[in-house]
């Protein structure tokens, strides 16, 4: 068996949890590391199911590495952390809590990291480091605008620190043969859609603010009525234009970014992951009716405070040094989002 231990803090969460299937399909062994602050433990249960085997897993913030002892007694060949908070509005309101998670969690646990000479390590950033960008599509050479919440803030900063930490690993490795300690920096775009098994899924805790979650809430009769969010913005209808991605093709690429640390240990690299192709809301609502043959009830309302009107990807550089792509369609996405919706009953 592979013993390539790969540590996944937030693994029981939304994209985490799936990055846990596409890690144990490729050969690794994913160890969980979730406080269940924004997740359930069922979900552990589940991944057991869909791998076949229980997980290791240890129930603790990643920031209290005293607690996570044992899980550097093995070593780790990797981490990847996608434990933070998500709530670009909450963010707004209470700005400690993203600085005291996203941040202040962070950094001692790529301390951690980096005492236990762990040598792959990958990050979830956000394409929301870009702001309203420019020119379209967008690619890693964009400046990041100034963060329009504190959310978006914490990963600009998240980025930085990862960089100053690989900075500080780099000089403090000079001439020593320790594993070199290589950072990828992922930017997500829209991930959407959930496992083919709807065994896994986005959890709805809560009003959704994302729109797929939201929609198949309406399109179930959950929600009286999905409210579009602005229809008077300057795209062909009016309607936001996003890059959506299935959630599976977004696991994948953090395989593919594990990959290519090994290929080349030490690197630091950033890379964008999104489709390619801008979708507007009311193409998704759209592709959604056609996909599933279910109405989806909506109205338009006016826009959301700091919603950019336009954000899509080039994801050519993934494409080409990751040799990774998206495979699923946008419509392959719905119809997945939707099964998961209607196993929530
Ligand atoms: P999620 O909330 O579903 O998953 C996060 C998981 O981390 C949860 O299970 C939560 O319990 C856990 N967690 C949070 N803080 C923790 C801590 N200090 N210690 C241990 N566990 C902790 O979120 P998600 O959608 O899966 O997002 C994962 C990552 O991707 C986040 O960093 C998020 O900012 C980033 N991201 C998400 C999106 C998106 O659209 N979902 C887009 C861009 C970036
Ligand atoms: C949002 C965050 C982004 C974060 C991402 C994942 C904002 C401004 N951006 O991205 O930082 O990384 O979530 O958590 O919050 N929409 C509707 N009706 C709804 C919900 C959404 O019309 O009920 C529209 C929005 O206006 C937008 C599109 O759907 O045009 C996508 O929205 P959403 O799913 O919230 O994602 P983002 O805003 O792109």
């Amino acid at each position: 068996m592979n013993r390539k231990r790969i540590a996944v803090t937030g693994g029981l969460g939304y994209i985490g949890s799936h990055t846990v299937v596409a890690l144990h399909e490729a050969g690794y062994t994913p160890v969980i590391v979730d406080d269940l602050r924004n997740s359930n433990a069922d979900v552990l249960e589940r991944l057991g199911g869909i791998c076949g085997a229980p997980l290791e897993y240890y129930a603790a913030d990643c920031g209290d590495v005293q607690a996570l002892a044992a899980l550097f007694d093995t070593p780790l060949h990797g981490a990847i952390h996608f434990a933070a908070d998500k709530s670009v509005g909450e963010s707004v309101s209470s700005p400690e809590k993203y600085f005291a998670n996203n941040l202040g969690a962070m950094a001692r646990w790529v301390e951690a990291l980096r005492l236990h000479r762990v040598a792959h390590v990958v990050f979830s950033s956000s394409c929301t480091v870009y702001g309203e960008p420019s020119s379209l599509p967008v690619d890693e050479s964009a400046p990041m605008q100034d963060a329009t919440s504190p959310y978006g803030y914490t990963k600009q900063a998240g980025e930085q620190l990862l960089r100053y930490a690989h900075a500080a690993a780099q000089s403090a490795n000079h001439g020593s043969s320790s594993p070199a300690f290589g950072v990828v920096l992922l930017r997500y775009f829209n991930p959407i859609g959930a496992h083919p098994s709807a065994q896994i899924g986005e959890l709805p805790l809560g009003t959704p603010a994302n729109l797929v979650p939201y929609l198949t809430q309406a399109a179930a009769g959950l929600r009286s009525e999905l409210v579009v969010f602005g229809n008077d913005y300057p795209t062909a209808d009016g309607t936001c234009v996003r890059d959506y991605l299935h959630v599976c093709d977004l696991a994948e690429a953090h395989v593919a970014a594990l990959q290519h640390l090994e290929r080349k240990p030490g690197d630091l690299d950033v890379f964008n992951l999104g489709s390619g192709d801008g979708h507007s809301v009311l193409e998704v609502i759209r592709s959604f009716e056609t996909a599933t043959g279910t109405t989806v009830p909506h109205r338009f309302g006016p826009r959301r405070a700091g919603d950019v009107v336009a954000v899509y990807a080039t994801a050519d550089k993934a494409a080409k040094i990751l040799n990774w792509r998206t495979k699923r369609s946008l419509d392959q996405a719905l119809e997945d989002a939707w099964r998961w919706q209607k196993s929530l009953k």
